[in-house]
Parts: structure tokens; C-alpha cells; sequence
């Protein structure tokens, strides 16, 4: 198997708001996207594509060389888009002809480990189309409509999505060439294109650092243990 991962880096994070573009704001001494790519290099690969902000491409290549140890050659570093999907897109573009499985990761789940890599990879060599990494949802939700709650929803039913994500490749070639509007993310895409999607256990380190909150969290998870 030849295991390709598409780090998307290229966002904004305008609900951060930290000043620059998320992937590049420090947890500690490291930047959300080295903190990611340490989990990515972790795990056997055979490409690492990081798809970064046009403007941050050069900075992009040198986290990714410093992660990368005596696998450099691996890297790819390519620009993205204006959405998500689009800089998912372009990731695919740049994978080697050779790349049969596809791992597709948020930059932003920066303290993924390993493990969640393997373990969704492994699900798609094990003949699964796609593969969600999935955890319980631990609140209880309402479905609300105009400030009234009308309706329970089974929570037993419900999981969160998360990342890294993989595909068969042909499987998301394919799903992206007749990808007609915006998915929230590669599962609900590569589903609509007709496949079916499983889903394996995620991880609590797998969460996204959207918020100011999110990162704070990350900075407390990441900090050295009081001596
Ligand atoms: N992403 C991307 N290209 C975009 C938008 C998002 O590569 N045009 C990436 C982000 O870099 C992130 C992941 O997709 O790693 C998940 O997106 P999100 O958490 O929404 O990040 P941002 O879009 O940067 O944040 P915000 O929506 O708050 O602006
Ligand atoms: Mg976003």
C-alpha cells in the first residue's frame, strides 16, 4: 500500500483571529502545523502534500522539512484555495501517480496522534471505500426551531467527525471530479458521489482548534508537567 496525506493548511482562521493564518500560530515554541506534522511523520507514509496559504508556501516547506527528519523527500508543499474542498483539491492534484490510499488531515487537529493515522489507514486497506475516525456525541441535543425545542434527537445515533479521513484513492478522484456544490467535509463528499463511508474510533486529542478557547487547551495539553 502507498499511503498519501493531505495536510490542508491553507485557512485563515478567521474565528481564532490570532493574527495570521491558524496553521502558523504557535501552540508553544511550535506552530499549529509542526505540532501536526510531528503526528503525520509518525505514522508510515509514502507522501506528505501540506497544502498552505499562497503567501505561506516557503514557511509551509521549511516546518515541513524540520518534521520531516531523513524523510524529506516525502514532501510536497502546494498552494490552496478559497474553501477547504478547493484546497483539498488541490492537494490531489499533487499526488504521486503511485498513491493508492489517501489520508486527508486538518492542519488544525494539531496533537492527533499517530495511531488515529494507522488506524484509518488501515480500515481502507481493509476494502473500505472511506473511513471516518467518529467520537460519541457527550451532550444531549435539541432540535430547536425559533427559540422552541421541537424535538429529541437520539443521541445514541449520533457521532462527531473528525480527521484524518481515508480514502481509496480512485474513490476520491472520483468523488471530487463530480463534487457539485460544498460538503462540510471529504465523507458527506465522497457519500453523495455513492460510496459508503465507515467508521472507526477517533480520538479526545483529535479535536480542532478553532476557538481562542481551543488553542488555550492546546497550550495546556502540550505544556510540561509541573515539577
Ligand atoms: N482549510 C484550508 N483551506 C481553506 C480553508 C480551510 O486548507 N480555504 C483548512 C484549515 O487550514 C484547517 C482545516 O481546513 O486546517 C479546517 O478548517 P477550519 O478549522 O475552518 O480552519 P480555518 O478555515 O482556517 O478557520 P476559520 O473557519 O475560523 O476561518
Ligand atoms: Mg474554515
Amino acid at each position: 500500500p502507498h499511503v498519501g496525506v493531505i495536510v490542508v493548511a491553507a485557512g485563515s482562521g478567521t474565528r481564532l483571529g490570532a493574527g495570521a493564518p491558524k496553521a502558523f500560530v504557535g501552540i508553544d515554541g511550535r506552530t499549529i502545523l509542526r505540532h501536526a506534522l510531528e503526528g503525520v511523520f509518525a505514522a508510515p507514509s509514502a507522501q506528505v502534500v501540506i497544502v498552505a496559504p499562497e503567501s505561506r508556501v516557503g514557511d509551509a516547506l521549511t516546518e515541513a522539512l524540520d518534521a520531516a527528519g531523513d524523510r524529506r523527500d516525502l514532501v510536497s508543499v502546494v498552494p490552496g484555495g478559497t474553501s477547504r474542498q478547493a484546497s483539498v483539491a488541490a492537494g490531489l492534484k499533487a499526488l504521486w501517480a503511485d498513491i493508492d490510499t489517501v489520508l486527508v488531515h486538518d492542519a488544525a487537529r494539531a496533537l492527533t496522534p499517530p495511531e488515529v493515522f494507522a488506524r484509518v489507514a488501515a480500515a481502507v486497506q481493509g476494502g473500505a471505500a472511506g473511513v471516518v475516525p467518529v467520537l460519541p456525541v457527550i451532550d444531549t441535543i435539541k432540535r430547536v426551531s425559533e427559540s422552541v425545542v421541537v424535538g429529541a434527537v437520539d443521541r445514541s445515533e449520533l457521532s462527531a467527525a473528525q480527521t484524518p479521513q481515508g480514502f481509496r484513492r480512485d474513490v476520491l478522484d472520483a468523488a471530487y471530479v463530480s463534487a457539485g456544490r460544498e460538503f462540510t467535509d471529504d465523507a458527506a463528499l465522497v457519500a453523495e458521489a455513492g460510496y459508503s463511508v465507515a467508521a472507526v474510533p477517533g480520538h479526545p486529542l483529535a479535536f480542532k482548534i478553532t476557538t481562542a478557547a481551543d488553542l488555550e487547551r492546546a497550550r495546556h495539553l502540550v505544556a510540561p508537567a509541573p515539577v
